[in-house]
């Protein structure tokens, strides 16, 4: 019995079986890739769910995590530590944001911004103004797994073993700007939107109806939200994907990247918001430790030391060029998306997409498919063109070797005919 299998038994016992794993057993990374029990390295395109900004064993973050483990691993929030104001400060300054709450996971972030618009509506009636506590969110949408992400989370199969689940939700589809006209009203506390939809399927939001959500929460004094959990940070070449369209949120999310691997979350508001928000409204134990708020502030500066913005930006595009030149050559890639190093390849086919991912594992590389159709890349941010030759040349394979097969099967039943 290998290792892996020891672990596979004793999970399979002793785990809620929530995950269906890939067998591999991870030990150690390096750069871009992660090395398994027997050596074997791993070229990784999805960097633990859009989190190793920085890859793996990045001096900056080892750096960051031993010292303040030495110093300072916890203090709780009833007393001040070094890295929160820091921290908040470089997430203010780079967001356009005011303030700030730390929380520990992305859907936290997420609950925390959903709290806020519901307090923050409260606080507008008492003073006369007529605004309602309904959230819109959009189809497709992801946000997390507590009960108001879920709830506000659009696929029913997450959301449907657990109902009831918040109410007050309504869903607009996805970039319809007279759906979400037809649904907007003075009832409505907040519009929920990702500026890219990430578990969606790498689905940018248009200018138009990112414009149209702006004008009509600010015609009411609703606020509009905006989930940044996995398009912030910088991964797509700007800190918070928001900032390609020149839109301003009043409440903002992050998550996943943003203490480059160690469990962080952020939520982010205007002056406005928090006016809504007094001593003991809201809280956590963790959020905001002195280990995470180092790793972050390290993340944040060897981000900005190393150009890795305009690093994004540009091995971004490679990938879309590269990807699209393969879609030139492969019918079955039907669309390419994405901005910096949040990059998608549709395929015309759930059972292509999902063989795919399973070849491209054989052959060493991560990635997964969302939406049961769209291949995803959200690499770390030192991914280099090299990085992006090896998996365009792997994918290439994979699909000549689908295609020759699926006309050989064509051919073969021809023949029986
Ligand atoms: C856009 C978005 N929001 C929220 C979440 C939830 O974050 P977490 O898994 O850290 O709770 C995710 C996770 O995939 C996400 O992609």
């Amino acid at each position: 019995m290998t290792r892996l299998d020891e672990i596979r038994a004793a999970e399979s016992r002793l785990l809620l079986q929530t995950y269906e794993r890939n067998p591999i057993l991870f030990v150690r990374g390096e750069g871009v890739h992660v090395i398994d029990e027997d050596g074997v390295k791993y070229l990784d395109l999805l960097s633990g769910i859009g989190v190793n900004a920085l890859g793996y064993g990045h001096p900056a973050v080892e750096k960051a995590i031993a010292e303040q483990s030495r110093a300072l691993i916890h203090t709780s929030n009833l007393f001040y530590h070094e890295g929160q104001a820091g921290l908040a400060l470089r997430l203010t300054e780079r967001t356009g944001m005011d303030r700030v709450f730390f929380s520990n996971t992305g859907t936290e972030a997420w609950e925390g911004a959903l709290k806020l618009a519901r307090a923050h509506a409260g606080l507008l009636r008492s003073e006369g103004r007529n605004v309602g506590t309904k959230f819109l969110a959009l189809e497709q949408s992801f946000h997390g797994r507590t009960f108001g992400s879920m709830s506000t989370t659009y696929k029913a199969k997450y959301r449907e073993p657990f109902a009831p689940g918040v109410p007050g939700v309504e869903f607009v589809r996805f970039n319809d700007v007279a759906d979400l006209r037809a649904k907007f009203s003075e009832e409505v506390c907040a519009i929920l939107v990702e500026s890219i939809q990430g578990e969606g399927g790498i689905r940018p939001l248009t200018q138009e109806f990112f414009a149209e959500a702006r004008a009509l929460a600010s015609s009411t004094g609703a606020l509009l939200i905006v989930d940044e959990i996995q398009s912030g940070m910088g991964r797509t070449g700007k800190w918070c994907a928001y900032q390609h369209y020149g839109i301003q949120p009043d409440i903002t999310t992050l998550a996943k990247p943003l203490a480059g691997g160690v469990p962080i979350g952020a939520v982010l508001c205007t002056e406005e918001v928090a006016r809504a928000i007094h001593a003991g409204m809201h809280g956590t134990t963790f959020g905001g430790g002195p280990l995470a708020c180092a790793v972050a502030i390290a993340v944040i500066d060897t981000i900005e030391r190393d150009g890795l913005l305009a690093h994004a930006t540009e091995v971004g595009e490679y990938l879309l060029t590269q990807l699209r030149s393969l879609a030139a050559r492969h019918e079955a890639i039907v669309d390419v998306r994405g901005k910096g190093l949040m990059v998608a390849a549709e395929l015309d086919s759930a059972d292509l997409a999902k063989l795919t991912v399973a070849e491209m594992l054989k052959k060493n590389i991560l990635i997964n498919c969302t939406s049961d159709t769209v291949l995803r890349f959200l690499p770390p941010y030192i991914l280099e063109r090299a990085h992006v030759d090896t998996a365009i040349e792997a994918l290439d394979e994979i699909f000549t070797q689908h295609a020759n097969l699926a006309a050989a099967q064509t051919a073969g039943g021809n023949n029986r005919v």
